[in-house]
């Protein structure tokens, strides 16, 4: 995918992040990535195929660890999972979460989620996109990092079906404004609920590892769930 606007452009919302991969994350990429890892290629995915049937296709962008995407897949057998996520001994660790649970609705792609957003998914492909708890980037110079900006709503819509989900998360409460200001700006979701609460109410949702650190941190949680037009 070189050459893709968004690497000309250069603005990401990660930095990779050094981080020790441990033995077991390692045998995990090995030997499971074959079975549950999707390669990144400016293609369009052929869904049915990949999974062998025709369901509700749910994508969360940068899942950390994945602890929280196994979750879900686990309790909503009927819907196929796909995780995006840069940082890969968080990869491992899902893929070893994957084994553990004995699942088969969820792959894993190990890339830029705005890129394989706009190459990888046909519009109107995905039934639901969660984003739970984005990067922050609390320092104004860093802004353009964040990834819920007008250019992402308007991907993420379009790659939606009419009535699908994108459901927001953060712990920020500089990023929860920014949010409320895209959204504000934007005729493309309607928002049908907003919660701010104390962590004793995550919209459908099971609470991240992320989420528990802020938590600990004295920070309230904001949730949007958000309807596309
Ligand atoms: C603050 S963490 C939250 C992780 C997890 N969702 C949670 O709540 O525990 C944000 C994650 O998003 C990933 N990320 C940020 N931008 C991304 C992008 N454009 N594509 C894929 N992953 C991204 C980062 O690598 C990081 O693991």
């Amino acid at each position: 995918m070189d050459g893709a606007p968004e690497r000309k452009r250069g603005i990401r919302s990660f930095v990779l992040r050094a981080g020790r991969t441990t033995a077991a994350q390692q045998r995990a990429l090995e030997e499971l990535w074959p079975v549950f890892g999707l390669p990144r290629e400016p293609l369009p995915l052929d869904l049915p195929a990949l999974f062998g049937r025709q369901a509700p296709v749910v994508l969360e962008i940068g899942f950390g660890n994945g602890d929280t995407l196994v979750q879900q897949a686990v309790l909503n057998p009927d819907s196929d999972y796909i995780g995006v996520e840069v940082h890969r001994p968080g990869i491992g660790h899902c893929l070893l979460g994957i084994e553990r649970a004995g699942i088969r609705n969820l792959r894993i792609i190990e890339h830029d989620a705005l890129d394989v957003l706009r190459y990888q998914f046909r519009e109107g492909s995905l039934s639901r996109i969660n984003l739970y708890f984005p990067d922050p980037w609390p320092k104004k110079r860093h802004h353009k990092r964040r990834i819920v900006q007008p250019a992402f709503l308007e991907l993420a819509a379009s790659r939606l079906i009419a009535g699908g989900l994108l459901m927001i998360a953060t712990d920020w409460a500089g990023y929860a404004e920014h949010i409320d200001e895209v959204l504000a700006a934007s005729e493309l979701f309607r928002v049908a609920e907003r919660r701010e609460h104390a962590g004793d109410a995550p919209l459908d949702r099971p609470t991240t590892r992320f989420e528990k650190r802020g938590l600990g941190r004295g920070h309230r949680i904001w949730d949007w769930r958000l309807v596309r037009i």
